[in-house]
C-alpha cells in the first residue's frame, strides 16, 4: 500500500518551494512510517533549496521533527505504531569502527530508509538528512524514531530533532562544559542560543553571549546567559578576557561558522581551553592562524556534529528536563505556521527575525 500526502519540495536551484502531492510507501522491513505533528525550519534546509548541500534534487524538506509512529516494518521492535516520537538523523549502526569501540555518536554508516518516496509521476525524491518531515507523512528508518514522554509539546519537542540538540550537545557533550566553568558563545541564533542554556545546564558559572543582534542577545539572557556582547560596538575577544579576569573563557563554543568568528573563538579562550565549531561554514572559506598560537595555547580545537548526541541517551533525558520546567525549550519557538508557509519562513529566518519558526500539522 502506499500513502498520498502533502509536502514541501524544492525541485530545482534556488526555486522557491512548492506544496506538493508526494507518494509515501508503507515501511518495509526496518522501516516506520511517522505521521508528523510538528517540524521546525532550519539553516540547513535552505542550503538544500539553495544547493548548497548537493544536487540531487527534487528534495523533500523538513528534518526537526517529532510526531507519531503510524505503522513499522518487518522486524521492528523498538518503536510501536501510536508511539511519541522525535525523528533524528543519526541511526547508529552499531557495527563500524566508531560503534565497536563504544563511540556511536561518531557512527560512520548510520541509517535511513530503504525505500524512496516519490512524486505523483514517479520521481524519487530526496530527503532533507534523511527525514524529509514538512510532510503529513513520512518514512524513515525505525533506528530514526526516538520515543520519548509523549506529554511534550510536538513542537518544542521536534527541536532537539536538529540545530537544538547541536547546541546543546556543542555545549554538554563536545565541550564538555563542568560545574563552575566560563563560557562564551559566538553566535546566539538557535543553535548557539541552545549552547547557551546547555551550559546552564551543566552548571557552568559564567556565560557570556557574543551576537551582533541584540534581540538574539536579549533571548541570550532569557535562557540563562550572565554576560552579553554586542560584537558590532565592541571587540569580542577584548570583551570574553575583560568578563574572565583577562584570561578568556574555559569553553568557547563557535554558531556561526565563520573564519573571523572562529578566530575570535580561538583567542577568548584561555590557555589549555576548549574552542566547538558547531557552525557550519561554506566550501570556499579558509582559516589562517599562526601555529605557534595553535601550539602555544594548548587545549582542544573541536567540532560538533550534532552536538556529538546520542539521540537514544540524549532526547529522552532532554525531555524529561523539559517537562521538569529545567530546559525552556518553548523559548525557542517564536511562532508556529503552517505546512505551505515554509518559504515566508525561509525569508524571515534572512532577516533574524526568529529562533524557529516550526511547522505545526
Ligand atoms: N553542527 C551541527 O550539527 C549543526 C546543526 C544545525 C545547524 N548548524 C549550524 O549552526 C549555525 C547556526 O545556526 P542557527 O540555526 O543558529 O542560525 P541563525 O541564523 O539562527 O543564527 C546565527 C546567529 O549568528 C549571528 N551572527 C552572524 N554573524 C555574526 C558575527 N560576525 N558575530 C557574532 N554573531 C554573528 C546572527 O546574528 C545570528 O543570531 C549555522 O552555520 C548552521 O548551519 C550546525
Ligand atoms: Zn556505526
Ligand atoms: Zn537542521
Amino acid at each position: 500500500m502506499t500513502h498520498q500526502v502533502r509536502a514541501v519540495v524544492a525541485r530545482g536551484k534556488g526555486a522557491p518551494v512548492s506544496l506538493e502531492t508526494i507518494i509515501v510507501p508503507d515501511p518495509g522491513p526496518g522501516e516506520a512510517l511517522v505521521k508528523i505533528e510538528a517540524c521546525g525550519v532550519c539553516h540547513t534546509d535552505l542550503h538544500y533549496r539553495e544547493g548548497g548541500i548537493n544536487d540531487d534534487f527534487p528534495f523533500l524538506l523538513g528534518h526537526e521533527a517529532a510526531g507519531v509512529v503510524e505503522s513499522v516494518g518487518e522486524g521492528v521492535t523498538d518503536v510501536a505504531p501510536g508511539d511519541f516520537v522525535i525523528l533524528n538523523w543519526r541511526a547508529v549502526c552499531g557495527q563500524c569502527r566508531a560503534c565497536r569501540r563504544g563511540e556511536s555518536w561518531y557512527c560512520f554508516n548510520t541509517h535511513n530508509a530503504k525505500q524512496k518516496m516519490t512524486l505523483l509521476d514517479g520521481t524519487e525524491l530526496s530527503p532533507a538528512l534523511g527525514i524529509g518531515a514538512f510532510a503529513e507523512k513520512t518514512l524513515v528508518a525505525a533506528g530514526q524514531c526516538t520515543k520519548v514522554d509523549p506529554t511534550a509539546s510536538a513542537a518544542a519537542a521536534g527541536l532537539l530533532g536538529c540545530g537544538v540538540m547541536a547546541g546543546i550537545g556543542a555545549a554538554i557533550n563536545t565541550g564538555n562544559v563542568g560545574r563552575g566553568d566560563s563560557v562564551a558563545v559566538i553566535g546566539c541564533g538557535g543553535v548557539g542560543a541552545a549552547a547557551i542554556a546547555g551550559a546552564n545546564l551543566a552548571g557552568a558559572a559564567k556565560v557570556i553571549a557574543v551576537d551582533i543582534d541584540d534581540r538574539k542577545l536579549e533571548t541570550a539572557v532569557k535562557l540563562g546567559a550572565t554576560h552579553t556582547v554586542n560584537s558590532k560596538n565592541a571587540d569580542a575577544v577584548e570583551a570574553i578576557r575583560e568578563l574572565t579576569g583577562g584570561h578568556g573563557a574555559d569553553v568557547v563554543i563557535e554558531a556561526v561558522g565563520r573564519p573571523e568568528t572562529y578566530k575570535q573563538a580561538f583567542y577568548a579562550r584561555d590557555l589549555a581551553g576548549t574552542v566547538v565549531l558547531v557552525g557550519v561554514p561554506t566550501p570556499e572559506m579558509k582559516l589562517e592562524l599562526p601555529l605557534l598560537d595553535v601550539f602555544g595555547r594548548g587545549g582542544a580545537l573541536k567540532s560538533s556534529w550534532y552536538g556529538d548526541c546520542l539521540p537514544s541517551r540524549d532526547f529522552p533525558m532532554l525531555i524529561d528536563l523539559y517537562l521538569q520546567g529545567r530546559l525552556d525549550l518553548d523559548a525557542f519557538v517564536t511562532e508556529t505556521i503552517a505546512l505551505d508557509d515554509v518559504e515566508k519562513a525561509f525569508e524571515r529566518m534572512h532577516g533574524g527575525d526568529v529562533l524557529r519558526s516550526v511547522v505545526v500539522l
